[in-house]
């Protein structure tokens, strides 16, 4: 029986949030709604993550719950990572499954719940290559302010430790006319933030030279759309930050001065185990010509600790380039082990306690670091993009364009505009401040 509501349940990054609403515009134009829960809908989806171990393991344990017992009517199906990395093994594990639809067959969606429908047999879809044949702007998106939008798929760069090569497929760079024009659009629609979206955002155009429009020249063009207001990207490879995207940094009014620039480690041993393909020292230039060129950028970082070998002195190295850059940002994880991947041939020696040992030391400094930073912002006055009321609060929350989350009182019809915040203190993470008159004498950062 046709599914009448639906359910995504959605884990892992950016790019998955943004494959849900495109798969939940494809669903709506079906004339499916929205359920309230998973428990109510006729068709679930889980849209899965394989990045680490534990991401595979909340999904696996959900599946194994939902057996035929609770699976009633409804059609189940997996799409996304996990899909990738399982395949239709995951009918052997999960006999109530109906359909596993891979990151690079979204399309398909439509057709493969009809065959189940029909057949009444489970179906699977996953390519390895992504053929550019997505219906962008379809997406249904949750949030009116705030737009992701794909601008390249898959990544090329087989680190050792990382799966998203196999679950992603190769880079395939949508085509600029393609993204100006859903930019253009969202912001007609009102939208005042769009985040470039791609595994690798810098490597951009590099797999059609005949476009002639690499990462930089996309936002050129970008920033010209007529209202406008921010644009961010993430992620990107420190290799392929260029000195024209740095300066596009700093000479585009719309463009934020935040650089996602991960390291992932500190020492050159581990670097080259990881195949980052930079060394401390060029990646250590790059940043000083970055602050060169935009002084007040921000920069965030990805960290594993305990890679395989990593020794307590190489795990220092890292601590020391934590200390050095002073990173706004650092997502810190402990290295998993994960099937297909390069690393896997090497023992996950690091035992256990050590991983977390490290895990939280790193995190320990970069908390003193994020303190000392939250108090020499107090004091100056931010642009802020009001988003929404602070949860279970009745003040305001917005970021400032450096990715700093900020607090004030203010009124409803302030959401979805861009105000000026004077920073006075701060509450754990969260900047306080007060909203300051337009043309107030106040720099605005
Ligand atoms: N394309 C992005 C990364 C996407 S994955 C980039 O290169 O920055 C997000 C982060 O997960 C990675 O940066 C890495 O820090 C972490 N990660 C990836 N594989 C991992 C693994 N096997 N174990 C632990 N962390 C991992
Ligand atoms: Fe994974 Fe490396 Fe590609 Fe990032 S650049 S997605 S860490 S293989
Ligand atoms: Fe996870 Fe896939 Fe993203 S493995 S982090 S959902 S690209």
């Amino acid at each position: 029986m046709e599914p009448k509501t639906y359910f995504i349940r959605t884990y892992g990054c950016q790019m998955n949030e943004l494959d849900t609403e495109i798969m939940a515009g494809q669903l709506a134009k079906r004339g499916l709604t929205a359920a309230a829960d998973e428990e109510s809908s006729d068709l679930l989806i889980f849209n899965t993550c394989s990045i680490r171990d534990l991401a595979e393991r909340k999904v696996m344990g959900k599946l194994g719950r939902m057996g035929r017992v609770d699976k009633k009517n409804r059609i189940i199906g997996v799409t996304g990572c996990m899909a990738m990395a399982k395949k239709d093994s995951l009918f052997r594990k999960f006999p109530h499954l109906d359909f596993v639809v891979g990151t690079n067959n979204i399309t398909d969606l439509g057709t493969v719940i009809d065959q189940v429908l029909y057949t009444k047999k489970q179906v699977f879809k996953t390519d390895d290559r992504f053929e550019e044949n997505l219906d962008y702007l379809i997406a249904k998106r949750d949030n009116p302010i705030k737009a992701h939008v794909s601008i390249i798929r898959g990544c090329d760069k087989y680190c050792t430790y990382c799966v998203v090569p196999y679950t992603r497929g190769e880079e395939v760079s949508r085509p600029p006319d393609s993204i100006v024009e859903e930019c253009r659009r969202l912001v007609d629609q009102g939208y005042k933030e769009i985040t470039l979206l791609g595994q690798n955002v810098n490597s951009y155009g590099k797999d059609k030279p005949e476009w002639n429009c690499l990462f930089h020249n996309l936002l050129y063009r970008l920033d010209q759309i007529p209202g406008m207001e921010r644009i961010r990207f993430m992620t990107s490879h420190p290799i392929d930050i260029t000195v024209e995207l740095m300066q596009a940094i700093r000479d585009l009014p719309s463009l934020c001065e935040f650089v996602h620039f991960p390291i992932q480690a500190g020492s050159d041993r581990i670097l080259k185990k990881m195949h980052r393909i930079y060394t401390k020292e060029q990646y250590l230039e790059k940043v000083a010509l970055l602050r060169k060129i935009v002084p007040h950028v921000s920069l965030g970082t990805d960290i594993i600790v305990g890679f395989p070998t990593e020794t307590e002195e190489e795990f220092q190295e890292t601590m020391e380039i934590f200390r050095q850059i002073r990173y706004s940002v650092a997502y810190i994880y402990a290295y998993s082990p994960r099937k297909g991947t390069p690393a896997l041939r090497w023992k996950d020696d690091v035992p256990e306690e050590v991983k977390f040992d490290r895990l939280q030391r790193l995190m320990d400094l970069q908390n003193e670091i994020a303190v000392e930073e939250r108090q020499q912002m107090l004091g100056n006055t931010y642009e802020v993009l009001v988003e929404c009321f602070n949860k279970g609060g009745t003040q305001l929350k917005g970021r400032t364009r450096c990715w700093k989350k900020v607090i004030f009182e203010g009124d409803e019809s302030l959401i979805g505009t861009l105000q000026q915040v004077h920073v006075h203190s701060y509450s754990h993470q969260t900047l306080v401040g007060d909203l300051v008159k337009p043309n107030s004498s106040l720099k605005v950062i």
